[in-house]
């Protein structure tokens, strides 16, 4: 967007009606917090400057923001409340001779697109306006303030709710709190902004009949897209924004070829990359930045944070948190992949087994009830169902490195720092405390001894002593 803008964004205000510990701006939809959607939106106006407006556990909201953002520019806002005292502060930190237009955005307005902005900003200068409000028109207004036009149609001043009479009141037209100002008019007007109303705060709305009654040109856009202008205050709106972001990430990915079977319970963050020909299956999660290639079949009942899943994989009922699924690899059901799983192409982990930072290489296998923590492991590997890596001595945490085409037994314990060559086998039940050369097979079970007849003489009168001599006895 070229000419001159400034864009300030509201994140100041507490949210009491969230009743959090959290300032309501960083509660989060679609993995991101609520301010950090209109931080994102404001990122690809370019504009000259980006302040965002704090107060309430600034210092939470700053740390959540600075990394994203770093172009933003944090303002504080004084012991004056209200919305209009927050753009004060914010336009007095620009440069004294900023003369453009100032774009105000809430921090709790998260789903405005970057279009419907641009065209606000457009239509604000072509019609060379002091200010230009977007507005919508709800079935139910209740909470926002009210757009009060005269008769012939001419926006005149902005009511709130706890401000406003029946009348009033009845008005469906709706404040979005999204609004292009001049900057040199917004800085005359809100100087003459006071505190008389029901909430006792600098209303930045107040500006709005300052302008009128000044006889300057007021602008209202009416957005197409009502769900674009939803306010978050309280947990239910939260829980409607998040839903009508999530059908939006759907949709875009369907257009891009991923099959969804059941949109209702199927979520995908915002940063999460799919690709076409993707088949997610319900009551799936796809979360943070997450990405998938062509052809993986993901879910059902999966949550994916942060993996990355290669061409045509398939995971399903699983819980993944930054892991790396090679390509045709499977995974799951019911596995349990933490940080740092990285598994090899064709490679596959089963039922009931948990990894953590553990490189499987390509084509091995760990396919039942199996914990591999911070091993190696190569190509061609078998791991015998229950191998567990016992990779914790109670004080520190240790590697076990497995060679290609190592099969191990079942119920194989590898006790960490421990070693396996390349083609290495290890007994049923072997406790591998010793490093094992390329090609050796380990075992450490005591030899088995039948001791006969123990049975029937310690036992006695027991179904299985009772079995036992039915058994013997008939041979
Ligand atoms: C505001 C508008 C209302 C509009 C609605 C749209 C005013 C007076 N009212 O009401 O007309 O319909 O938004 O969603 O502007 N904030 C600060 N500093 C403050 C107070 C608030 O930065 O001192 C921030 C909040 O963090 C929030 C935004 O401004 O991001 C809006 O504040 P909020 O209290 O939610 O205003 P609403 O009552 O929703
Ligand atoms: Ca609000």
């Amino acid at each position: 967007m070229t000419g001159n803008l400034a864009i300030i964004i509201l994140a100041a205000g507490q949210g009491t009606r969230m009743k959090s510990r959290l300032p309501k701006v960083l509660h989060p939809i679609g993995g991101r917090p609520l301010v950090g959607h209109v931080l994102t939106t404001a990122a690809r106006l370019e504009a000259q400057h980006i302040e965002v407006v704090v107060r309430h556990e600034r210092d939470q909201v700053v740390a959540a923001l600075t990394a994203d953002y770093p172009d933003a520019v944090f303002i504080d806002q004084d012991d004056v409340p209200g919305t209009g005292r927050a753009v004060q502060v914010a336009i007095d930190a620009l440069p004294g001779d900023f003369d453009g237009d100032v774009l105000v955005l809430s921090g709790d307005v998260p789903l405005l697109e970057v279009e419907t902005l641009r065209g606000l900003i457009d239509g604000h200068r072509a019609a060379a306006a002091a200010a230009t409000l977007l507005s919508a028109r709800l079935d139910d207004p209740t909470g926002y303030g009210r757009v009060i036009r005269d008769d012939a149609g001419t926006v005149q001043r902005i009511v709130e709710q706890k401000d406003a009479t029946a009348d009033e009141a009845a008005v469906t037209e709706i404040n979005a709190g999204v609004y292009v100002f001049r900057a040199p008019e917004l800085r005359t007007y809100l100087a003459q902004v006071g505190q008389d109303n029901a909430q006792g705060e600098m209303y930045l709305t107040t500006v709005i009949e300052l302008l009128r009654a000044a006889d300057q040109r007021v602008a209202a856009e009416i957005a197409a897209d009502t769900a674009s202008t939803f306010g978050i205050n309280d947990r239910i709106q939260l829980a409607e924004a998040g839903r009508v972001l999530n059908d939006r990430i759907v949709r875009r990915w369907q257009r891009e070829g991923v099959t969804v079977i059941d949109p209702a319970t199927t979520w995908i963050d915002d940063d999460a990359n799919l690709s076409s020909d993707v088949t997610i299956l319900p009551n799936t999660h796809i979360l943070r930045a997450t990405a998938i290639a062509p052809g993986a079949i993901i879910g059902p009942d999966t949550t994916l944070v942060d993996c990355e899943v290669g061409e045509n994989a398939i995971v399903r009922r699983t819980d993944a948190t930054l892991a790396v699924i090679g390509a045709e690899a499977t995974v799951g059901p019911f596995s349990f992949l933490r940080p740092g799983t990285v598994l090899g192409a064709k490679g596959k982990i089963g039922a009931y087994v948990e990894t953590k930072n553990a490189e499987i290489g390509e084509g091995s296998k760990v396919p039942h009830l199996s914990y591999v923590g911070d091993a190696t492991i190569g190509r061609g590997v078998n791991l015998g169902a229950s191998t567990i890596t016992a990779n914790y001595d109670d004080v520190n945490k240790h590697r076990t490195e497995i060679g290609d085409e190592v099969h191990t037994g079942s119920h194989t314990v590898l006790v960490a720092p421990v070693r396996l060559g390349a083609g290495a086998k290890t007994a049923a039940g072997a406790v591998v405390r010793k490093d094992v050369p390329a090609g050796a097979l380990a075992m450490s079970v005591a030899p088995q001894r039948n001791i006969e007849g123990w049975v029937e003489k310690n036992r006695a009168g027991t179904g299985a002593a009772d079995a036992a001599s039915r058994e013997n006895s008939a041979e």
